[in-house]
């Protein structure tokens, strides 16, 4: 089928965190690249996303940290759209579901399905909590895990054993809101009859063999096991509303609404078209999401391919007149070496802090992440990879090629492209080599299959490279002009050629590299010649596309990585005794007025920096709530200062002070010693606990 335009999507992140690589990895540079190609050549497409501002993890968020939902989501949805920007993820618009436009569409796509008798109605008990007056979401309860004995089990899975529960089956359920043990309580929702339509959601399906096979497999499972009625709405208070009377204290069901925040979005694009192109006042929305010449390919990451390969076009379908996706390419997972990439245990590379670390260099994160993408499996991240493919492949083959051609063509032809001589059998044979990339690029990227196109952009690099290296025009340059002018006007003609190609990969360096050429607008169809630079074309100035990334750097972010694995081993409860621990014999008893001498409390680690001339000791200062004061610690074999800027810490802050070369430390931080020597930070681990706290 010939489409006449693209409507591509990219998931809707959840604004209650930081993004990081496997955010990145998983489906917004795929997604990215195969938009920036298809402007490229030059089709319509609109590239989609948002943040995904409801659900209840934004809710418990927002109360561990004492602020509103609403406060959470406006500052990741800030945080995440400028990472995405620094990154040149090149979305036409990045819009958010708590959005006025978005509310408006989600609620009216849900009262066409109910006026259409979409929905079946349903009374279910659900648990309550009577104390907060309040239904609590499966996440709000915590029990026994019935599997393996874990107490603190979710109501909807035990991260202990992995198992999938339902609330009902915990044993001893408590609301994490206020403790109490949560009642059943009936209460109405309006279910979508999956089960009703699965044979519809099999004959689409069917249509889509051609789909990866992680995703038509995923969906295939789903359909074998049988589709069964989920609930489109729940009570909880953070959401878009029920439209319907008798559903106060109801929201949708955030995964009803959240890809709905695709086609919000692009009312919303359109609209600011329309306002800023007078050309574009008769577009229309509608041309994107109805028009069955328009193609709908979603970017998603493997844990979402239910929602978008079966729930949203059975939403699409019960509703009518929309297109149904016709490609999801998903993901999988990126590891961090070799470990799951974890939020809660800060197991992560944070895309805003690479930037800091990495200045400028958001194109090796993506060479990196595309090379090595989680398409058919998932995969892992390594630091040592990440610099060996810099090292070995950006700057010694792609940068390589590029800048031995810029630097001879300056320093023999003042930066002016020279004329080519007579072709030899050779030239013509690498120029047909050469023009073969594009083709191959191209049929990879439709397929999806990015890490073989970016492979294939760099065996033209490394064809350019060995052309270079098997004609050796340094060698000629003073006898046989000729030639030299001959290699030199191909190698430039591949640099251009390249300067497209690479564009929907490493686009900052596609872009430095065509100032670099002084070569700019060229499309894809352009790279079916080698006569992109004409002879006498003035080059700009010779510049290095990617530096060397040296073991130090390496190293520093490896060391991050240790430490958030420390910090985290000391706040997680470790069940097991500490044998030799267990041997030491506990001192003399003291009475309650010995101990409470102690003026215990909790602090912030502020500021933190190595006592110059020792190993072991950190000056670190600290706000104790009543003040700020110097500590020496002696824990800098464990931490790095740059990584407890923030930690929480127990202080005894009635310590006589004391001189620690040559410094005054005023009090003591409590830390805990294993049998190992090892020490880590005995800290509150309550966010309201707040600096000046007494601990007792
Ligand atoms: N917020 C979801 C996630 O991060 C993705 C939502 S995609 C949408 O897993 F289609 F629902 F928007
Ligand atoms: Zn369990």
């Amino acid at each position: 089928m010939n489409y006449k335009r693209h409507t591509v999507t990219a998931a809707l992140p959840y604004a209650n965190g930081p993004l990081h690589i496997g955010h990145l990895a998983g489906c917004y540079l795929p997604a990215d690249i195969y938009v920036r190609y298809l402007r490229l050549k030059g089709d319509d497409v609109i590239f989609i996303c948002g943040s995904d501002e409801h659900g209840v993890p934004i809710t418990i968020k927002a109360k561990k940290e004492g602020i509103t939902p609403q406060q959470v989501v406006d500052k990741y949805h800030k945080l995440m759209g400028d990472t995405f920007s620094d990154f040149g993820i090149s979305f036409d618009i990045y819009s958010r579901t708590s959005g006025k436009v978005h509310h408006e569409t989600a609620s009216d796509f849900f009262k066409t399905l109910y006026a259409k008798q979409i929905f079946r109605e349903e009374v279910t008990e659900q648990y309550y909590d009577e104390k907060a007056k309040q239904f609590l979401a499966d996440r709000y309860i915590v029990g026994t895990c019935p599997k393996c004995g874990n107490e603190n089990a979710y109501g909807d899975q035990c991260e202990k054993c992995g198992t999938s529960l339902s609330p009902t089956e915990l044993i001893n359920p408590r609301s994490t809101l206020s403790g109490e043990k949560p009642v059943l309580k009936k209460t109405k929702n309006w279910f979508l009859p999956l089960d009703k339509m699965q044979p519809d959601i099999e004959r689409y399906i069917e249509t889509h063999k051609d789909w990866k096979t992680n995703v038509y497999g995923q969906c295939k499972s789903w359909l074998n096991q049988g589709l069964q009625a989920r609930a489109m709405t729940r009570d909880l208070d953070w959401g878009v509303k029920v439209p319907v009377e008798g559903a106060e204290g109801k929201v949708l069901y955030v995964w009803f609404d959240a890809p709905i925040g695709y086609i919000s979005a692009t009312k919303e694009l359109v609209e600011e078209k329309r306002k800023s192109n007078p050309q574009s006042k008769t577009l229309d929305w509608t041309l994107y999401w109805k028009d069955k010449e328009t193609r709908l390919v979603h970017f998603i990451g493997k844990d979402n391919i239910v929602f978008h390969c079966i729930i949203f076009p059975a939403m699409l379908m019960a509703h009518g007149n929309y297109i149904l996706p016709d490609n999801v390419p998903a993901n999988e997972f990126l590891n961090l070496e070799g470990d799951k990439i974890s939020t809660s245990r800060n197991w992560a590379v944070w895309l805003h802090e690479y930037l800091i670390d990495f200045k400028n260099k958001q194109d090796v994160l993506r060479y990196v992440l595309c090379s090595n993408a989680p398409e058919t499996k998932d995969n892992d991240f390594t630091w040592k990879d990440f610099q060996a493919k810099n090292n070995n492949e950006l700057v010694a083959i792609l940068g390589n090629f590029v800048n031995r051609t810029l630097v001879l063509t300056e320093k023999y032809y003042n930066g002016i492209v020279p004329e080519a001589d007579t072709l030899t059998n050779n030239d013509l044979a690498l120029l047909d080599e050469i023009l073969q990339f594009p083709k191959k690029i191209s049929s990879s990227l439709d397929a999806f299959r990015f890490r073989e196109a970016l492979a294939e952009l760099m065996n033209m690099a490394r064809a350019g490279n060995k052309y270079l290296a098997d004609n050796e025009p340094w060698k000629m340059a003073s006898t046989n002009d000729a030639r030299v002018r001959t290699v030199m006007n191909i190698s430039l003609q591949i640099a251009a050629n390249l300067t497209v190609l690479m564009e929907p990969f490493l686009p900052h360096s596609a872009k430095k590299l065509s100032t670099l050429l002084n070569l700019h607008n060229l499309k894809w169809s352009d790279t079916n010649r080698t006569d992109l630079l004409k002879p006498g074309h003035k080059l700009g100035k010779a510049e290095l596309l990617y530096d060397k990334i040296e073991d130090i750097e390496i190293e520093k972010q490896i060391q991050k990585l240790i430490d958030s694995k420390k910090m985290n081993d000391s706040q997680m409860p470790q069940p097991a005794a500490d044998a030799q621990a267990a041997l030491q014999q506990p001192k003399p008893d003291i009475t309650f007025d010995d101990f409470s001498k102690m003026d215990i409390r909790v602090g912030t680690i502020v500021e933190a920096e190595r006592v110059p001339k020792t190993d072991k000791l950190l000056k670190l200062t600290i706000d104790t709530g009543i003040d700020r004061r110097t500590v020496v610690s002696g824990i800098a074999g464990f931490y790095n200062p740059e990584n407890i800027i923030g930690q929480k810490v127990s202080l005894l802050v009635n310590l006589a002070p004391r001189t620690i070369k040559g410094i005054t430390s005023q009090g003591m931080i409590l830390m805990a010693e294993n049998s190992n020597g090892e020490l880590s930070f005995v800290s509150p681990t309550k966010q309201n606990s707040n600096n000046g706290s007494v601990i007792k």
